[in-house]
Order: structure tokens, then C-alpha cells, then sequence
């Protein structure tokens, strides 16, 4: 896709991976992403970020379309992850920058991941306005939004936020603003990015918001750096990241499991019948089938999470290891948690997911539930009693923390 221009003289010169599956080395994308990069034509020429090394070329390409690289002189660097600044080396190469902006943590980080002792690397102080020429920019720092280096560059003039991660949705296509989209579909990739990438700092989500509101900026156009531009959405992006940032539980349960010989697998299938029963929206995902970051998706708005494995050589099956890792790392709130599962003769698992859920702050008002052998017509009753325990305490919870 060739460069767009966005706003007078700013151009869109990112570049789109139709096909990436494995986003940020954990995340798993269905519609590929982008890799957005900002281009201003002013007194000062500034470029807003960088790509993913893999398409250094193609990025030189594109800003070649629009004007000379080593005209170049102003590079701001909102972010140092790889998949924004990778091309960096590259780059500075190719334009050699008069200066190169970011903020005090992204100098630390530029230095531990270029080793570079010669760039000219000028840190911005957090709130500092840079005249351009005609327009100016104000960074803010969002230290962990998406990590500590990162800030957003403001245009006022433009009223155009760049927002590195922030507000990034997973969607590669030849269109660049969200005028084309349903608000549900962006909204549910803005979810899954979000559930994934900032939901353990969602505590500093609605700081950041306040601290634009008293900044004064009035921002009619987000451009992220994974994505697509939002001039139709600005306000129900914002509104959103606030939803998403509360995790007020829903009547929604997630149930995640991993089976052998298919009995958890079943305990599963009566324990989602049973919550349906009691009027709560269930989400089952076998591990085998589903990706860790798909079942995250469901996890920021659900009231329980409900996790089964067989107990195999006296813990739970990997896959479930590995669920419990990604979901603790993430530190859901306003959840209720249940562990389950089948065994022979030892049964750890259901106590050991029990407890891992428990360690990430998730009420446990049922007792784990562990299953020998298979279950009689009379065991599957139990796990419908047990469901329907589960159903009361999760009403009550949403009644509580829900929106
Ligand atoms: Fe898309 Fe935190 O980098």
C-alpha cells in the first residue's frame, strides 16, 4: 500500500503484514497487522516511528514516495519494541537524523538494544512541546502503555494524536481509517489487542486519559501504530479503552480445559450446560484448538474462569501450564475462579489450577472438583449443582463489580 496522506502534508508511510500470525512474540492476530509510521512535511521533516526490520526497505520506499529520506532531519522514537523501532539501525543509516527524539527511559532503551554511541539521541522531557516549523508536537510519556519508554506525540495544530500501541488494533487491509468497519468488529480487535498487550496496566489507562483531558487536547484523529487510523471513532476508542480498562465482569463465564481421553472434556461440556441453564453466557475453548491470546479476549469481561486438565504425572496437562502462566502475567480482575478435571488414581490437577487462579486474586467460593475415572449419570448431576453454585455466586459478583 502506498502512502496516504492523513491530515496536510502528514503521511501515512507504514507498511501492512497480511500474514503475520505471531504478534509481539505471544499474541496470536487472525487479520495480520500493520506496522504504522508518520511522516510531517514541515520546516523541520519528522518521521513518527519506524518498522518492523523485515520491511526496512519497503519503508524506505514508501517515504521515498513523499520525499527525499536524508531530508529527514527529525526522527521521533514513541516506542522502542521491535516492531517499531527494529528498523531503526537501518534508518538512521539511510536518513542520518539531525536528532532523534524519545523519551528519558527510550534513550535507555535505544542504548541496551542498538548499542549505539553515536546517534544523535535528544530526550524529551514528559509534557515538552518541539516547535516543527508551521506545526509543533507534545509528547507524553505512558510509561507501560505499552512499556516504560513509551509516550504519544500530540499535533495540536492537526489535532492528531500518535499513539504507538495504544488504541492498535490487529487488522492488515488495503484501507487505512476505521471508516470502512463495523464499530463491534473494531472494537472486538481493539479487545483482543488490548486484553493481550495492556491489560496489566490498565490502572494507568484511565490516568493517561485524565491527563489528556487536562492537557486540553482536542483530538480529532488517533493514529496507532498497529491498525487503522480512527477519525470516525475517536471518542468510542476512548470510551472504550476506559471499559476495557474497568474489567467489570459481565455474566459471561470462560471455561478453558485440556483433556486425554476426552472425561475433562465433558466435565467441561456439563459444567457449560449447566452455567447456560443459569442464564450465563458460557466460552469454551479446548487448548488444543484454541490459542492462549483467543481465550484472553474473553477473560477481561467475563466474572469466571473455569479451568480444567486430567492430572497427568501429578500436575496439570502443558497446555493448561501454560493458559495459567499467560492469564496470571495478564492480572485479570473481578473474577471468580474454578478448577476441575479427571483422573486415576493421584488428582492434583483440579486442586493446582484451583489455587493458581486463587494466586491471581480470583474468589473461589466452590470447592475444586476432581473426577475418577468417568462420571456416572449421577456425578454429572453433581457438576450441574456445582454449576449452579457457581451461577449464584457469579450473579451476585456482577452485581457487585458490573457495569
Ligand atoms: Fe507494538 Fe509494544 O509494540
Amino acid at each position: 500500500m502506498g502512502p496516504i496522506e492523513i491530515k496536510p502534508d502528514i503521511y501515512w508511510v507504514g507498511v501492512v503484514d497480511w500474514n503475520l500470525r505471531n504478534f509481539h512474540g505471544y499474541s496470536r492476530t487472525k487479520q495480520g497487522t500493520t506496522y504504522n509510521a508518520y511522516l510531517m512535511i514541515d520546516d523541520s521533516i519528522t518521521l513518527f516511528d519506524t518498522v518492523d526490520w523485515k520491511y526496512r526497505e519497503e519503508f524506505m520506499c514508501q517515504i521515498a514516495q513523499i520525499v527525499d529520506p536524508e531530508k529527514i532531519d527529525t526522527l521521533v522514537v514513541n516506542h522502542v519494541e521491535p516492531d517499531h523501532a527494529g528498523s531503526l539501525p537501518y534508518i538512521v543509516d539511510r536518513i542520518k537524523p539531525k536528532r532523534i527524539l524519545c523519551s528519558k527511559m527510550g534513550q535507555k532503551f535505544i542504548q541496551g538494544r542498538f548499542h549505539a554511541t553515536d546517534w544523535p539521541v535528544e530526550p524529551v522531557s514528559n509534557e515538552q512541546t518541539v516547535r516543527l516549523g508551521r506545526r509543533s508536537v507534545q509528547f507524553l510519556e505512558t510509561r507501560m502503555l505499552h512499556w516504560p519508554d513509551s509516550m504519544v506525540s500530540f499535533i495540536p495544530e492537526e489535532r492528531l494524536l500518535i499513539s504507538q500501541d495504544a488504541f492498535g488494533q490487529n487488522i492488515a487491509s488495503s484501507e487505512r481509517y476505521d471508516d470502512w468497519i463495523d464499530w463491534s468488529e473494531l472494537k472486538s480487535e481493539m479487545a483482543h489487542y488490548y486484553a493481550n498487550i495492556i491489560l496489566p496496566f490498565s490502572a494507568k489507562v484511565p490516568k493517561a486519559v485524565q491527563k489528556i483531558q487536562e492537557l486540553g487536547w482536542d483530538i480529532d484523529m488517533i493514529a496507532p501504530d498497529h491498525g487503522l487510523i480512527l477519525k470516525e471513532h475517536v471518542a468510542d476508542a476512548i470510551q472504550a479503552y476506559l471499559e476495557f480498562a474497568e474489567q467489570k465482569p459481565t455474566p459471561k463465564a470462560v471455561i478453558f480445559y485440556d483433556t486425554m481421553w476426552r472425561t475433562t472434556e465433558k466435565m467441561a461440556e456439563a459444567l457449560a450446560s449447566g452455567l447456560s441453564k443459569n442464564d450465563i453466557s458460557v466460552k469454551l475453548y479446548h487448548l488444543k484448538s484454541w490459542h492462549h491470546s483467543d481465550v484472553m479476549n474473553q477473560v477481561w469481561n467475563c466474572a469466571a474462569v473455569l479451568g480444567g486438565s486430567p492430572t497427568h504425572n501429578n500436575n496439570v496437562l502443558p497446555l493448561v501450564a501454560d493458559m495459567l502462566t499467560y492469564m496470571q502475567g495478564l492480572r485479570p480482575k473481578h473474577k471468580i475462579g474454578f478448577g476441575f478435571g479427571s483422573y486415576g488414581w493421584s488428582g492434583e490437577s483440579p486442586k493446582i489450577i484451583h489455587s493458581w487462579l486463587g494466586k491471581m486474586g480470583m474468589e473461589l467460593p466452590v470447592e475444586p472438583f476432581a473426577q475418577l475415572h468417568a462420571p456416572t449419570h449421577e456425578e454429572y448431576q453433581k457438576l450441574h449443582q456445582v454449576a449452579d453454585k457457581l451461577a449464584e455466586t457469579i450473579h451476585a459478583l456482577v452485581a457487585k463489580h458490573g457495569g
